[in-house]
């Protein structure tokens, strides 16, 4: 608070204009949530936000590890910022999130990047105002090195995206180390929220419009574990559901190894939860999850996945594929082809494995070409494409509940639970609402539907 008073001041006396603020996201909904704190932070500030690069008096990257190819997009980003720092001397360049939680990475921005001014990493996002304070009163560089910060941090100022839809972060860091996973060693160790502020934090979402609410954590389901209270994640899900109001939950990402029937029978027993479920299951072969340390077989998998079918009605399912984890097979890669058609996900984010130092899995041998591995991924997409349009015809004729997101000229689109768009003409408003549709067919990936009145 100290800092957030000294900035305010410091940047009504520097700016004659109000400055402006750039932050850019990159990666997962977690980071996403992360970005709207800093936001929240740099608008009590005194900044306003902006889009535009050229007109910001500081951008902020917020970055991503998960994959290599990540990293190399955001590096080129944070390159092409050199010639804007040059042209606005008094410009801030930060650069904050997953990818700086690695030293190799600190170190290549401070030789290679040298017009990046603030350094700062996961769970750091409170010293923003700190960093922001000392660099132009110092005229010097703040570039933090890696460290695990494990302090949950409430109320901290959010600048939240528009309405409808809104995120919860319930917990953070991940402790299940799979093989293939920097997330554990950038975002350090599991911990939970109280339920008492996840509930605040939610009852003041839902009262203020917010309709679609995203639980979030690396692995909801162990959500509790640290926390002194005996909760669970079905006795915190239960709970929110408690709050009245006209609103969805989901919830990101589920384990696997930690679902449970509990979990389960509170989806089927409170209509306010979405009934799709992401679960992702990485791959289809005993061995290669074995080797990823995902801690379930396919059986275990196939499960839990029947037991939902039996409890709720209509409950889909989406999921994360790896392919080409270090030695799998041809032969192994079609299990999960095979498991992907058994289950008939509605949606699918699927990866060529991507070699990160640090893990179990940067050791382990892969002779596979990456051509190769395209070639499966090619396979795979294409699989789930035509399951996707058989999902969608399965709609036809059918009645939908779905929240309005969007209006193109005067056609609107609203998102189903299962996160299907629907498109449907209306001489009324509904944005942000949830309506009833009559689906009508489908039109490339979405469906076509009726308003009905
Ligand atoms: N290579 C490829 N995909 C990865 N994921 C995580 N780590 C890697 C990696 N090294 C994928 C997993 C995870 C999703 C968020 O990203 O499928 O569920
Ligand atoms: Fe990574 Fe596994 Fe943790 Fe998910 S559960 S963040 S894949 S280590």
């Amino acid at each position: 608070m100290d800092y957030m008073q000294k900035v305010s001041e410091m940047l009504a006396e520097k700016f004659d204009e109000i400055p402006l603020a750039n932050v850019v996201t990159f990666g997962c909904a977690q980071n996403e949530n992360d970005s709207e704190k800093i936001r929240g932070l740099l608008y009590k500030l005194g900044y306003s936000m902006t889009d535009s690069l050229e007109k910001s008096d500081i951008v902020i990257y917020n970055t991503c590890a998960i994959r290599e190819n990540a990293e190399l997009k955001i590096f080129g980003n944070i390159g092409k910022l050199k010639a804007l720092k040059a042209a606005n001397p008094y410009m801030i360049v930060a650069v904050c999130g997953c990818m700086v939680m690695q030293p190799h990475i600190v170190d290549k921005i401070k030789k290679s990047y040298p017009f990046v001014d603030i350094v700062f990493g996961v769970n750091a996002l409170e010293l923003l105002p700190q960093l922001i304070y000392s660099c132009y009163s110092e005229n010097k560089k703040q570039i933090l090195s890696p460290q695990e910060r494990t302090q949950i941090v409430e109320n901290t100022p959010m600048l939240r995206s528009a309405k409808p839809k809104a995120s919860i972060s319930i917990m953070f860091g991940c402790d299940n180390f799979c093989s293939y996973c920097i997330v554990p060693y950038v975002r350090g160790r599991e911990r939970s929220r109280k339920p008492e502020n996840i509930l605040r934090e939610f009852r003041q979402l839902v009262a203020e419009g917010y309709k679609d609410i995203t639980l979030l954590g690396q692995n909801v389901n162990s959500y509790g574990k640290n926390l002194e209270e005996k909760v669970d994640f079905a006795d915190l899900l239960a709970l929110l559901c408690t709050v009245p109001g006209d609103y969805v939950i989901h919830f990101m990402s589920s384990h696997p190894k930690d679902i449970n029937k509990k979990v389960i029978d509170t989806i089927r027993d409170n209509p306010k939860i979405s009934r799709q479920i992401h679960l992702p299951v990485q791959s289809g072969n005993d061995r290669i999850l074995k080797l990823m340390n995902r801690r379930y077989t396919i059986r275990q998998y196939l499960d839990i996945i029947d037991y939902a079918k039996q409890q709720i009605p209509g409950v889909t399912f989406s999921s994360d594929i790896i392919v080409g984890f270090p030695g799998e097979t041809f032969e192994e890669y079609l299990d999960t082809e095979e498991l992907v058609k058994k289950v008939r996900f509605t949606q699918l984010f699927t990866y060529i494995y991507s070699k990160r130092n640090g893990t179990k899995a940067a050791e382990m041998e892969d002779n596979i070409s990456h051509e190769e591995k395209a070639k499966w991924l090619n396979r795979l997409i294409k699989i789930q494409q035509d399951i996707v349009f058989e999902h969608l015809d399965s709609y036809t004729g059918k009645t939908v509940k779905a929240l309005v997101e969007e209006k193109h000229g005067d056609m609107y689109t609203a998102r189903l639970e299962n996160t299907f768009l629907a498109k449907f003409a209306s001489d009324t408003d509904f944005s942000g609402e949830f309506v009833n549709l009559k689906i009508t067919g489908k039109r490339g990936t979405a469906l076509t539907a009726e308003l009905i009145k």
